[in-house]
């Protein structure tokens, strides 16, 4: 027998690492990849499982920032990867399923995010979810089959049909082989090539009960589109669930900007000028106000995702003026000393120009 002496690559370093090599694309449905990368050097990924990584792209000469779960579980560090689904005219959705091939160098910024669960033994979660909203999901349940971790978890994901289930064949295995996993899928409809057998049309009260009765002792972690993180929101409120033990994540930026509290004084009509000058605009803002948040009240159309200083959405070039910044992992040091800054998290301490 020979020995693997090799030391194990070192960590891959948020703060210097940026460079992911798409080593392998899969197609799991008809409108919906997964892209497996691995860093430049050897490099192994640390991060929580329902953590997300924010990649930057230069589509049509603009740099464009958007956020990925990592589908992949932390258990294999070698490998990260992203599972994303095509939406219409989407830029980004649209440009990594035309062109990223292995080989293909992408930047990306984290892991990070507070949207994860370690499932650990005797504990009892029902993960939700709904379309592309399965991957950090996807995440915490390969993780825990992974480590064998002995929690009990019910998983139940919604999808439109049959041909629109995400990792279905690898759900069911991991459902036979990992005690404590049990994996229900509802559909709305058949697909072409299937009827579906199982159970039929939207989650509801009378379905969850059905096929999860204990569920109102669960810890419950939920992800997909607005409406249906909605309506479940709704059914699990009147059905008495404790919603202390709710975690969600969602995927929908004005949802996730609506969350953002706005300081009682805010007031975009006295303070400092701040100046967009790609977009050609200047508003006021309040000294106690987030640029973002004054921008949006203006009508502006900014990117932005979480809008906590984390995911690096906002990122940009503060070409002069000075601002107090609250980040959270989403902007680097050495992109700080290059003048960027993440307009979420920014207040202004002097009139601002910014390249936006
Ligand atoms: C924390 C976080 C994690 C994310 N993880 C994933 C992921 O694992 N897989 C994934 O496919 N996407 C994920 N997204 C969404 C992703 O960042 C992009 O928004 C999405 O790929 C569309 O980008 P786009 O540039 O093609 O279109 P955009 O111009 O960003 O969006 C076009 C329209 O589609 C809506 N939309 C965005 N994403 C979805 C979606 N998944 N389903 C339905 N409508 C959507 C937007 O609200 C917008 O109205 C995540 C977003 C966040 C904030
Ligand atoms: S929107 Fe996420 S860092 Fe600003």
């Amino acid at each position: 027998m020979t020995l693997n002496t090799r030391a194990p690559a070192p960590l891959w370093n948020p703060d210097e690492d940026e460079t992911l090599v798409c080593c392998a694309v899969r197609a799991e449905t008809h409108d919906v990849k997964t892209f497996i990368f691995q860093a430049v050097e050897p490099r192994r990924f640390a991060y929580q499982p329902g953590q997300f990584m924010t990649l930057s792209l230069t589509i049509g000469g603009e740099e464009i920032h958007r956020c990925y779960t990592l589908s992949s579980s932390p258990t294999r560090p070698d490998r990260v990867s992203i599972t994303v689904k095509r939406i219409g005219e989407g830029p980004v959705s649209s440009w990594l399923h035309a062109n990223l091939a292995p080989g293909t160098s992408i930047k990306a910024l984290g892991p990070m995010g507070d949207f994860f669960c370690t499932a650990e033994a005797g504990s009892k979660y029902l993960f939700l979810s709904a379309g592309s909203g399965i991957t950090p999901l996807m995440s915490m349940t390969r993780s825990h089959h992974d480590l064998g971790s002995g929690a009990d978890i019910a998983f139940v994901h919604s999808a439109r049909s049959p041909a629109d289930l995400i990792f279905r064949d690898e759900l069911a295995l991991m459902a036979k082989t990992a005690p404590g996993l049990t994996v229900t899928a509802i559909c709305e409809a058949d697909s072409e090539a299937e009827v579906w057998a199982g159970p039929r049309g939207r989650i509801d009260l009378a379905k969850l009960e059905a096929i999860v009765p204990d569920f109102r002792a669960r810890e419950v972690y939920i992800c997909g589109p607005a409406p249906y993180m909605a309506a479940v929101k709704s059914m699990l409120e009147a059905s008495g669930y404790d919603m202390a033990r709710y975690h969600s994540e969602s995927f929908d930026f004005a949802e996730l900007s609506a969350d953002q509290p706005e300081p009682e004084s805010a007031s975009s009509n006295q303070g400092f000028k701040v100046e967009f000058k790609l977009s050609r605009r200047t508003i006021e803002v309040a000294p106690d106000r987030f640029i973002l948040a004054a921008a949006k009240a203006e009508g502006m159309r900014l990117p932005s995702s979480c809008t906590k200083g984390m995911c690096g959405t906002c990122k940009c070039k503060l070409v002069s003026g000075t601002v107090d910044m609250t980040p959270a992992g989403g902007i680097r040091q050495r992109e700080i000393d290059q003048g960027m800054i993440l307009i979420c998290c920014s207040k202004p301490t002097s009139d601002l120009v910014l390249e936006r």
